[in-house]
């Protein structure tokens, strides 16, 4: 463990909107301005969003929460996520408080390798093109590192030249050659972008051939974040739940999602809620996320869970998470997008690599939260009780009463505006 500030938080959730506001920028240290980026509406400014994109009108906000709790490597973290969904903050929170007894999660990243790929038409002999592409290796490497000089001084550049033979498709055989190119901070698509247009015409004259396609593939497999975490039975343990039950039931259902794709689907979107909420927070690509995570599951031919959980030989719940993370911290709106910084900065993130080992850990809390849920009392009970303040304040609640109405409705299990008005009248009876 470090010196640094714990991200246990207690009572965080009760706080006031300005006062968690307080606390978070008071913990991570953040200037009046990483402040006001992250609890300005939107953080970003019109003027700022017209550079960003075309035809802009206006600004469009998420939510944006912290979890608390998570320790990722030994180090404490508070994790922003901007997203819209009732529970996931909550869910993360709570599976990451769980995760300390067994010393949060571990996790780590691969070399931040990214693949660009070029589709390579009309050669004469695939075969014989593909080795002399790959006798000019050096050559075609050297040319691409002439590309992005700004990373080539940070250590990055092209790694390797590979050329695949697609022998069947419907316009019959051809050549892909990838590009592995190290985008060190950087998510990388421009830069590997770059040079595949670049490269283009060399391989062109090399294999006389025509290169239709240059671009990244989002199947991002050269750049994967692992995380695991291992939770005593014990931790597990609610209500009636003993801890085993509980453990136990999580086994099963991650056996679900193992073997039917169906479930599978469902089970990684739950994993997705928590990258994706951080993706966003951090100004990151989430659909080049998103589409590297399912690719990922399908790798073997039939989709499945991106996670695992097993009992480990201490009876602790073991979990573990693997999946491709293509985030940078630089370049694109992360460095535009004032928020995004201030997330940085609240998760002491400097290197792209920490960013996606903290991301993929959440990913795994959130996998868990929703197990653990749907293993024991099902979804509804906690979406209820949000559902259930929304009809308390529909019926008219405020302050106090909300949570005093919505916890009658869900008690009763009757969550109808109708009761709702009537609760309210009994507690509110001058009103
Ligand atoms: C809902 O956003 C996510 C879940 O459906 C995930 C899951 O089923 O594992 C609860």
């Amino acid at each position: 463990m470090t010196n640094e500030p714990t991200s246990r938080l207690p009572g965080f959730y009760k706080q006031s909107l300005a006062e968690r506001l307080d606390t978070v920028a008071a913990r991570a240290g953040l200037n009046s301005e990483q402040r006001a980026a992250l609890g300005r509406v939107g953080g970003l400014s019109a003027d700022q969003a017209d550079h960003m994109i075309e035809n802009v009108v206006g600004l469009h906000a998420l939510p944006l929460g912290v979890a608390a709790n998570f320790v990722v490597n030994g180090r404490e973290v508070l994790v922003p996520m901007a997203i819209e969904e009732p529970s996931v903050v909550a869910g993360a929170s709570f599976m990451a408080r769980l995760a300390r007894a067994g010393g949060g999660f571990f996790a780590h990243v691969t070399e931040p390798h990214m693949i660009g790929q070029m589709q390579i038409l009309d050669v004469d002999d695939v075969h014989s093109a593909r080795l002399r592409l790959l006798e000019q290796k050096a050559q075609l490497l050297d040319l691409a590192n002439q590309v992005d000089p700004v990373l080539i001084k940070f250590g990055g550049g092209a790694r390797d030249l590979e050329v695949r033979l697609i022998a069947e498709s419907p316009i019959g055989p051809f050549l892909v050659a990838h590009l592995i190119y190290d985008t060190r901070d950087a998510m990388g698509a421009n830069a590997v972008n770059t040079a595949c247009e670049t490269l283009a015409p060399a391989i062109e004259q090399i294999c006389g051939g025509r290169v239709h396609l240059r671009i990244l593939s989002n199947l991002a497999d050269r750049r994967l974040a692992r995380a695991r975490c291992a939770i005593p039975a014990a931790e597990l343990a609610f209500d009636d739940y003993t801890g085993e039950r509980v453990r136990d039931g999580i086994v099963e259902a991650y056996a679900f999602a193992a073997a039917d794709p169906y479930r599978a689907a469902t089970h990684n979107k739950g994993i997705m809620n928590g990258v994706d909420a951080v993706v966003i927070a951090t100004g990151n690509d989430w659909r080049a996320i998103e589409a590297g995570a399912h690719a990922y599951a399908a790798r073997s031919g039939r989709y499945t869970s991106l996670s695992t959980w097993a009992v480990d030989g201490e009876g602790r719940l073991a979990g573990t998470l693997e999946m491709p993370m293509a985030v940078g911290i630089i370049g694109g709106a992360t460095k535009v997008h004032p928020t995004a910084q201030a997330a940085l900065k609240v998760m002491g993130v400097t290197t792209a690599r920490a960013l996606a080992e903290i991301i993929v850990s959440v990913g795994l809390a959130q996998n868990l939260a929703a197990l653990r849920a749907l293993a024991t009392e099902g979804i509804q009970r906690g979406h209820m009780t949000l559902h259930a303040r929304q009809v308390a304040i529909a019926a008219g609640a405020s302050g106090a009463l909300i949570e005093q109405v919505a916890g009658r409705l869900v008690a009763e299990k009757t969550v109808r505006i109708d009761r709702a008005e009537a609760i309210l009248a009994e507690l509110r009876p001058d009103a």
